[in-house]
């Protein structure tokens, strides 16, 4: 079937890629942007635009507390799905994770199967950034994130760094560019891939509206595991519109038979 045909690319592929979004993370209970109960339902995109921490970065962050209590009240726990990416990663069928999400998940899947893996490094690429994490729009020192957003759900709004400097999740927000540097990264992976992987994301936010067309136009196989239709369908070698938890775990027994 098409799973087996997939394996068969992946296994004499020299790299496979994955692509991931916030569907990889659903069935760990972490909330999606779109679509039922997505995110976007309960807020407005807007009170997160980038513009809107410039211009009031006391309401922002009173807003970004709220949706962090939303988007990580729990501890969420690493899937079937992103396990059986690590370990693809560790057994050597997979180059690179490139992944939407800000969750974590991905590090932290990494991290349970081996004890070097330092969490997200090297080969999590997370293209939106971290959001357990601050960053200082000054100094530009990272943070861990929790104490931080304590402090601003205490009204110490915004939080600033010792340099004086305000703190920002450190995440891409709206209306703020990817970093250059990643954004080239995430396209020679995809370039440079011969199977590439998009999974759990709905693909028409950029960058992840074009990777899998760069992935494609170099000859790679490329394959969508996504529970609805995308716009890249078309131009995909397979589509499972099945759950991430179905799909992956097979993907990796079949790939290392
Ligand atoms: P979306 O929420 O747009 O899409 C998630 C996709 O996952 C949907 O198409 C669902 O059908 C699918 N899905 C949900 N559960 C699934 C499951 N268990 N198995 C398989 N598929 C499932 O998320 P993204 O494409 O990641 O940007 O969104 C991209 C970006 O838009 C996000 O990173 C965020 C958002 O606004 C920023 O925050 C900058």
């Amino acid at each position: 079937d098409d799973l087996e045909r997939l394996a068969d690319d992946v296994r004499s592929a020299d790299a496979v890629v994955a692509f991931t979004g916030a569907g990889i993370s659903a069935p760990s209970g972490v909330p999606t942007f779109r679509g039922d109960d997505g995110v976007w339902d309960r807020f407005d995109e807007g009170q997160f635009a980038y513009g809107r921490f410039q211009r009031d970065p006391e309401g922002f962050w009173r807003d970004r507390v709220e949706l962090q209590r939303v988007m990580f009240d729990e501890e969420y726990e690493p899937n079937a799905a992103h396990e059986a990416l690590a370990e693809m990663e560790r057994d050597g069928d997979l180059e690179a994770i490139l992944t939407q999400n800000t969750d974590g998940l991905h590090g932290d899947a990494a991290a349970a199967i081996d004890d070097d893996a330092e969490d997200g490094e090297p080969t999590v690429l997370e293209l939106h950034g971290n959001a357990q994490r601050v960053r200082c729009t000054d100094c530009g020192k990272r943070r861990d994130g929790d104490p931080i957003f304590e402090r601003a759900a205490n009204g110490d709004r915004p939080p600033t760094c010792k340099c004086g400097g305000v703190f920002k999740p450190d995440v891409v927000l709206f209306g703020e560019q990817l970093p250059g540097a990643v954004i080239q990264r995430a396209r020679s992976l995809a370039r440079e891939s011969d199977v590439f992987l998009a999974i759990g994301s709905w693909l028409v936010v950029e960058p992840a509206a074009s990777l899998p067309r760069r992935a494609a136009s170099t000859g790679a196989t490329v394959g969508i595991v996504n529970l609805e239709s995308t716009p890249c369908d078309d131009i995909a070698d397979a589509v499972f519109r099945e759950d991430v938890t179905a799909v992956l775990p097979r993907l990796r027994d079949l790939a290392a038979e």
